[in-house]
């Protein structure tokens, strides 16, 4: 559920019409709902509530966004990170460091010291070597990093394969089969407090039966380190529940997903973690654009929007799906393709849509663009960064600034030689 609905026969984010931020700060634009967001995220812990022990960490990526991270915040949520930059952010925003987790595949030096220093609660290892090299960098600290290892369950999550991380061939993790002996080895280290394991196997999962398979072998691997006599104390069980991008597509909620773990995992005795992204931002954000005119087309008419794939890039990565949907709504419809102004065929977020006719000058938004949205937006084709909004009930303020390609462009130089 979300809070951008046709009321008077315009689209509203909350009491605020679009066209009205739109006017004023110009397109394209995100908008978040923060009633959205509190929603999503209270709805998201509630579904946790059966179980004993939980920590919830908002996986950052999903976004960033300054203001985002302080509501977030404020609901007692902490962060997953996966750089300098998004831990700097989550702090900034007043997460706790001891609430903060250090994920990421490639975690530099200078990264894993920078979260050493700002004592950070939980790094998720990617690999023995990150160990090895993280117990040498605590130990000249004269501190101890405490640990989970980030195991690759080898399971299929039957998502995008983009977005996929769970399967053998994928980098994330270490493998199944050598994780009881890497812990081991990792916890004998003396800069090192290895305290469980962690697992995710991918984003917008529709479907949780590889979910449950995955947790189910967490708990056998936690068992046999147990009977090791190695301590478990903390199972980080990921992100990656999926939200519906079409109006009629029905996921498992938030509630069937606790229930899910709560089978699983109920009796493990350990502190639970999750890392939800889309699930808290997705539907708590859209993209609102102009139509810049309307093309002829051979078959059908090309709809071109002041949006890019620059502003939304996940149709030209993952051939995703954005609903479509004027703001003031004649009525009418048709059949149509919707494509951007980038000199490339990718820059396409919809061909042969039954949408709301629009035309010229109309305004219209790509719905479920919460989640790595703005965050994956960049400056292709020397275009603006996108601005962010948020509203809340009938108040609104700017979030992040468009940066104008001036700006992008004083940063860079020409070298005297090149004169
Ligand atoms: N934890 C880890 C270790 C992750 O790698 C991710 C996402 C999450 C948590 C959060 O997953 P979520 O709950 O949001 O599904 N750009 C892609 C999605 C990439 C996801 C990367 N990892 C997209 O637009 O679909």
């Amino acid at each position: 559920m979300d809070h951008f609905a046709n009321t008077g026969g315009e689209l509203h984010a909350e009491q605020v019409p679009l066209a009205a931020i739109a006017r004023e700060v110009g397109t394209p634009v995100y908008v978040y709902s923060r009633a959205t967001l509190s929603r999503h995220a209270k709805v998201f812990r509630e579904a946790l509530s059966a179980l004993p022990k939980v920590h919830i960490a908002f996986a950052v990526k999903s976004n960033p966004n300054l203001a985002v991270l302080r509501l977030l915040a404020k609901e007692g949520y902490g962060a997953d990170v996966v750089s300098e930059g998004e831990m700097n952010r989550a702090l900034a925003a007043g997460m706790k460091p001891e609430d903060i987790v250090f994920s990421g595949v490639g975690k530099t030096r200078a990264e894993l010291i920078a979260a050493l220093r700002a004592g950070i609660g939980q790094f998720n290892l990617e690999s023995e070597e990150e160990g090895v090299e993280l117990s040498e960098i605590a130990v000249d600290f004269g501190a101890r990093a405490v640990c989970t290892l980030r195991v690759n369950p080898d399971v299929d999550a039957r998502t995008h394969a983009k977005i996929s991380t769970g399967k053998a061939e994928n980098k994330f993790g270490v493998a199944y089969d050598r994780a009881a002996d890497i812990y081991v080895r990792l916890s004998a280290l003396p800069g090192l407090d290895m305290r469980g394991l962690a697992v995710h196997i991918g984003s917008q999962i529709s479907d949780l039966e590889p979910s449950r398979q995955a947790f189910i072998k967490m708990g056998a691997l936690m068992t046999a380190l147990r009977e090791k006599g190695q301590s478990v104390t903390h199972m980080d069980l990921g992100g990656g529940l999926g939200v519906p991008y079409k109006a009629d597509d029905v996921l498992p909620t938030p509630a069937d997903y606790g229930r899910m773990v709560s089978d699983v995992a109920q009796d493990w005795g350990v502190t639970l973690m999750f890392e939800p992204g889309r699930v808290i931002t997705g539907n708590s954000g859209v993209l609102v654009t102009e139509v810049v005119r309307v093309k002829q087309g051979t078959d059908k008419p090309w709809i071109v929007v002041d949006a890019a794939m620059n502003d939304l890039a996940r149709p030209a990565m993952y051939d995703a799906w954005h609903d479509f949907a004027a703001v003031k709504p004649s009525g009418e419809s048709m059949i149509a393709n919707i494509v951007g102004p980038i000199c490339e065929s990718s820059d396409t977020f919809a061909m042969a849509r039954d949408i709301d006719a629009v035309k010229a000058g109309d305004l219209a938004i790509f719905r479920t663009a919460g989640a790595y949205g703005a965050t994956m937006a960049n400056t292709y084709n020397s275009r603006p960064l996108v601005p962010e909004v948020m509203v809340d009930g009938d108040r609104w303020a700017i979030v992040a600034n468009r940066i104008e390609p001036a700006a992008i462009l004083a940063a860079e130089q020409v070298p005297d030689w090149l004169d």
